[in-house]
C-alpha cells in the first residue's frame, strides 16, 4: 500500500502524525547532550562562524560591554571553538585559582606550534611534565630576582646611552614607541645572548619587525584556529598568515642558531656575567635535568623571552609615559619623588629604585588600566568544570578579560580616573593573590618574569622623568592626547606618542 491510498484510507492521519511528533518530544526528551548541560549566557551567534563578527577590532572592550548584558561569565562560539570569558574578579578566581588544574592548559595553535618549535617552549606549551620542567627551569635559573638584579649593568649603561642621545637632541621631540621598544629588545639581547646586537639586521627585516608581526600572529584571534583544523592551512594560505608565520619563524632561528653557535666556539673569552644563553648551555650539560636541553629547547625559550619581555615591558613604559603626561598632578608628584630621593646625580642609579613608593603607585595604576596582556595568554580546559555554577566543557578555550576587571566599578571606585593614590594603604600587589588586578595573571600559568619586567618599567621610566621634564608637541594639551588602544599579543597604545624632551634645570629643585 503506497502513502497517497493510505492517506485517502484515513484523512485524519497527517493531523494525528502533526500532533504525535510533540507528543513524542515532551515524553521522550531529546537526547541532545547540550541539553543536560547549564551552559553560561551566551550572545545570539551566526552558523559557522558563530559568535567571531561580534568581537571588533578590540576584543577586550567588546566583549566587556557584552559582560554588562550578559554577566560576568559568558560562552561565545568563535567558529569551531566554544570560548569561556570571564569579567570579575570572583570568576577569575574561580578559574586561575580554585579550577587552575582544570583551566591551566594552552590551546594548541597552528600559529603558536610553528614559532615556539612545536610547543617545546613555555607559554604555548600544553600543561603537563614537560611544561612543569621547563617551568622549574625557568622560575629557578633564568628569571631568579638574583640573575635579574646581576644584569643591572646592561640596564645602566642601555639607558645611559638613551639618556645621553635625548640630551643630545633636546628638545627634539622622542618618539617612545619605538624609543621604548629599541631600548628594551637592546636590553633583552644583551642579557640573552651577552652582546647588544644592536642594528642588527635579520635575514628578513629588523627584529623589532619580526616581533612585531610575531606578536599580530600570535595575538589568538587569527581565523585559521577558529576552523576545522584540516582546513586551517588553507586558511592560513588566502590570509598570507602561512608565508608570514614562515618568515617570522626563518628570522628567529637564523639567528639564534648564529648567537648559539658563537656561544659554543671553544675560543670564546670566559665572560664575566653569564648571559641566558650561558646559562641554558650549562643546564643542557647538567645529567640530573629530567629534560635534557637541545638547541631546539634553547631556540624556544629565547622565542618566549623575546615575545614575553621586550614588548610588554616597551608598551607598559609607553603607558606610564602617556598617563604622566595626561595627568600633570601626578608628573608633578613623581617627578619631585625621584629627584628627591636621588639628589643631583647624572642619573637614577639602578639600587634606588625600591625606595620611589608613590612611583610604583603610579606603575601599579598605569597596569590597573593597561595590562598588556588584556586577556591574558589563552587557556583551556583540560576537562569539564564548574565555573560560576555553570558548566564548561573540556577543550574550552577560557579567555580571561584582566582588562575589564581593572575597570570593575564594583572594586575601584570611578575606575576610569587615573589615580595612583588609590593604591595607597592597600595590600593590593602585582603577586596574583588579588583578583581584582591581574596584569600578570595568577596561579600556575602566572607570568614567570615579573621581577624583570617591573625593574625594567620603573628603571627606564625613573630615569626619564629625573632627567628631563616632558611637554607635548605643538601646544597640545594633556586632554587632547590621544589613549586609544591597539589590540594584538599585547594592547598598544594605538597613535605614538611624541613627547618634547627639556633638560631638566636643577636651579628650579626645591626639594
Ligand atoms: C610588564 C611586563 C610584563 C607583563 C605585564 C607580563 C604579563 C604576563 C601575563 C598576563 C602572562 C599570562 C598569564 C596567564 O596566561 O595566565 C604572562 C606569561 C608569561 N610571561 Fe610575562 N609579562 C611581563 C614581562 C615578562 C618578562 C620580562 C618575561 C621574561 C623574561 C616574561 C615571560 C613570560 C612567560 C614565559 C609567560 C608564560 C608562562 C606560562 O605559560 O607558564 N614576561 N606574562
Amino acid at each position: 500500500m503506497d502513502f497517497s491510498s493510505l492517506f485517502l484510507q484515513f484523512p485524519w492521519l497527517p493531523a494525528f502524525l502533526l500532533l504525535l511528533i510533540p507528543i513524542i518530544y515532551l515524553i521522550f526528551p531529546s537526547k541532545d547532550k547540550t541539553k543536560q548541560y547549564n551552559f553560561p549566557p551566551s550572545p545570539p551567534k551566526l552558523p559557522i562562524i558563530g559568535n567571531l563578527h561580534q568581537l571588533g577590532k578590540l576584543p577586550n572592550q567588546s566583549l566587556w560591554k557584552f559582560s554588562h548584558k550578559y554577566g560576568p561569565v559568558m560562552l561565545f562560539q568563535l567558529g569551531r571553538v566554544p570560548t569561556l570569558v570571564v569579567s570579575s574578579p570572583d570568576m577569575a578566581r574561580e578559574v586561575l585559582r580554585t579550577h587552575d588544574l582544570d583551566c591551566c592548559t594552552r590551546p594548541l595553535s597552528r600559529g603558536q606550534k610553528k614559532i615556539s618549535y612545536d610547543f617545546l617552549d613555555l607559554a604555548f606549551s600544553p600543561y603537563g611534565e614537560y611544561w612543569r620542567e621547563m617551568r622549574k627551569m625557568c622560575v629557578m635559573e633564568l628569571f631568579t630576582s638574583k640573575r635579574v638584579q646581576s644584569y643591572w649593568y646592561v640596564r645602566e649603561a642601555e639607558v645611559g646611552h638613551l639618556i645621553e642621545n635625548i640630551k643630545r637632541d633636546a628638545p627634539t621631540p622622542v618618539e617612545m614607541n619605538d624609543t621604548m621598544f629599541t631600548l628594551t629588545n637592546n636590553v633583552i639581547c644583551r642579557i640573552a645572548f651577552g652582546t647588544s646586537h644592536r642594528g642588527n639586521q635579520f635575514e628578513h627585516g629588523e627584529l623589532k619587525q619580526v616581533i612585531d608581526d610575531a606578536m599580530t600572529l600570535l595575538s589568538g584571534f587569527s581565523a585559521s584556529d577558529f576552523f576545522s583544523p584540516r582546513f586551517g592551512w588553507v586558511i592560513d594560505l588566502v590570509t598570507g598568515l602561512h608565508w608570514r608565520l614562515n618568515r617570522c619563524y626563518k628570522s628567529f632561528d637564523t639567528f639564534f642558531e648564529k648567537v648559539i653557535k658563537e656561544h659554543l666556539d671553544s675560543s670564546r673569552p670566559t665572560p664575566e656575567t653569564e648571559d641566558i644563553i650561558d646559562v641554558m648551555l650549562g643546564l643542557a650539560k647538567e645529567r640530573s635535568t629530567v629534560v635534557k636541553l637541545t638547541k631546539q629547547h634553547m631556540k624556544a625559550i629565547l622565542v618566549d623571552i623575546f615575545l614575553g619581555a621586550v614588548d610588554t615591558s616597551s608598551v607598559t613604559m609607553v603607558w606610564v609615559m602617556a598617563e604622566l603626561m595626561r595627568n600633570p598632578r601626578v608628573m608633578k608628584k613623581v617627578q619631585d619623588e625621584i629627584r628627591s630621593i636621588i639628589g643631583r646625580k647624572p642619573s637614577v642609579p639602578e639600587i634606588e629604585i625600591d625606595k620611589f613608593t608613590y612611583f610604583r603607585l603610579v606603575v601599579k595604576e598605569t597596569l590597573r588600566l593597561h595590562p598588556p596582556a588584556s586577556l591574558l595568554i589563552p587557556h583551556e580546559t583540560i576537562r569539564q568544570c564548574k565555573i560560576g555554577g555553570y558548566d564548561v566543557l573540556g577543550k574550552t578555550r577560557v579567555l580571561v578579560n584582566a582588562w575589564a576587571i581593572g575597570r570593575d566599578p564594583k572594586m575601584w571606585d570611578d575606575p576610569d580616573e587615573f589615580r595612583p593614590e588609590r593604591f595607597e594603604g592597600k595590600d593590593i600587589d602585582f603577586k596574583g593573590q588579588n583578583f581584582e588586578y591581574l596584569p600578570f595573571g595568577s596561579g600556575r600559568r602566572m607570568c614567570p618574569g615579573i621581577n624583570m619586567g617591573l625593574t625594567s618599567v620603573m628603571f627606564v621610566c625613573s630615569n626619564l622623568l629625573y632627567c628631563f621634564d616632558w611637554k607635548l608637541p605643538n601646544g597640545m594639551k594633556p586632554e587632547e592626547l590621544n589613549m586609544e588602544e591597539e589590540f594584538g599579543l599585547n594592547l598598544r597604545k594605538k597613535v605614538p606618542l611624541h613627547l618634547v624632551p627639556i633638560k631638566y634645570n636643577w636651579e628650579n629643585f626645591k626639594g
